[in-house]
């Protein structure tokens, strides 16, 4: 019996990758006016906290995603000669391999660690003197640690900056960067100062606030762009979704929230659908609001987009994929360019 080739292998592979959603990153891109003095500030500063940037930078610094976005091709590379140590010691895939993506496009060199028992840590080496190495042999350094306080343990012993790729519960502030990337080029007028109460839009949150790292850390940019948003909708079982002040904080930043532990009855208000099932805590993860799953049956707004972080699990079905509310796979394809922007900024010291 002759084997039949799979079809895949008698395809040439597509070189429009690039071109995915290139209409939206433009869009932005027209309507910011450049501010290079307000992403200028960052240069030099270490990035644990969504709470650290102000609705100016995020602005900005979209815009200069949009920039990388939209031109495709980089001719220049402003961080040769610049290496970056790329410590995860929790699994990852878009975040390490954006960053280092990211690291590549923009001409550095990466030297890494995915796993600390192949380091000193394994021999009880202090986080404090791991940081005092990694100011010698790197000039940044982006970590994702399960456990909340690493990070801050670290920041004591370094004199380069760190960046937060995800701390156990806490947050998650590039993912956020990249979150609302996404949602700007869906909606570019949401950067306007004044809105009309006709156009303000319903984010839903399919999630708990106090243990997911990526909703703490985006629903703290949402709060930096309240004009534009009607309303939060979280949906979850949880009897207490918020974290201690958690709620109070984003209230008075100007977000209005609304609990609800109703998904089909709460769906057909949402415009941005924002899932995620798990919660990393130690060194494995909680599962949330798998109970709660979106599929193409699922009551959702003709226009409205769902947006995941992603690992995708069972709560976001597949067959949403090729439909227009998939927005989750151009989150993460805008990553690389909101992380870009972030990158190219911090190192301008
Ligand atoms: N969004 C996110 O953090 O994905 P990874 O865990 O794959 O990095």
């Amino acid at each position: 019996m002759v084997k039949k080739l799979h079809p895949k292998l008698t395809e040439r592979v597509s070189q429009d990758v690039w071109a995915e959603g290139i209409e939206q990153p433009v869009a932005l891109l027209e309507l910011i006016e450049e501010q290079p003095g307000v992403i200028a500030e960052l240069a030099g500063y270490s990035v644990i906290s969504s709470r650290q940037f102000s609705r100016e930078q995020i602005v900005q610094l979209c815009r200069l995603a949009a920039k990388y976005e939209a031109q495709q091709i980089f001719s220049q590379f402003p961080l040769t000669g610049k290496i970056l140590i790329s410590a995860f010691y929790e699994p990852s895939t878009r975040t390490r391999l954006s960053f280092e993506s990211v690291w590549h496009r923009l001409g550095g060199d990466i030297i890494s660690i995915t796993d600390p028992s192949t380091t000193g840590i394994a021999k009880g080496e202090s986080l404090q003197d791991v940081a005092e190495m990694m100011n010698h042999y790197g000039d940044v350094v982006v970590l994702r640690d399960s456990n909340n306080g690493a990070i801050y343990e670290m920041l004591e012993g370094l004199r380069i900056p760190i960046i937060n790729a995800g701390n156990g519960t806490d947050e998650h502030p590039t993912q956020a960067l990249a979150d609302i990337y996404a949602i700007l080029k869906w909606r570019p007028d949401l950067v306007q100062d004044d809105f009309p109460e006709e156009k303000k839009i319903t984010i839903g949150i399919i999630g708990n606030p106090a243990r997911m790292r990526t909703v703490r850390s985006v629903l703290l940019f949402l709060a930096k762009f309240s004009e534009g948003i009607r309303e939060v909708v979280i949906i979850t079982n949880s009897i207490q979704p918020f974290s201690d002040d958690q709620r109070e904080e984003l209230e008075k930043e100007g977000l209005s929230f609304r609990v609800s532990n109703d998904l089909d009855g709460s769906l057909p208000d949402m415009d941005v659908v924002y899932i995620n099932a798990i919660a990393w805590v130690g060194d494995s993860y909680e599962e949330h609001g798998i109970e709660y799953k979106l599929s193409k049956d699922s009551p959702l707004k003709k226009d409205a987009i769902i947006l995941h972080p992603l690992a995708r699990g069972e709560e976001l079905s597949t067959d949403l994929d090729k439909t227009d509310h998939n927005w989750y796979f151009a989150q993460a394809r805008g990553a690389v360019f909101v992380r870009m922007a972030l990158m190219s900024s911090i190192m301008r010291f």
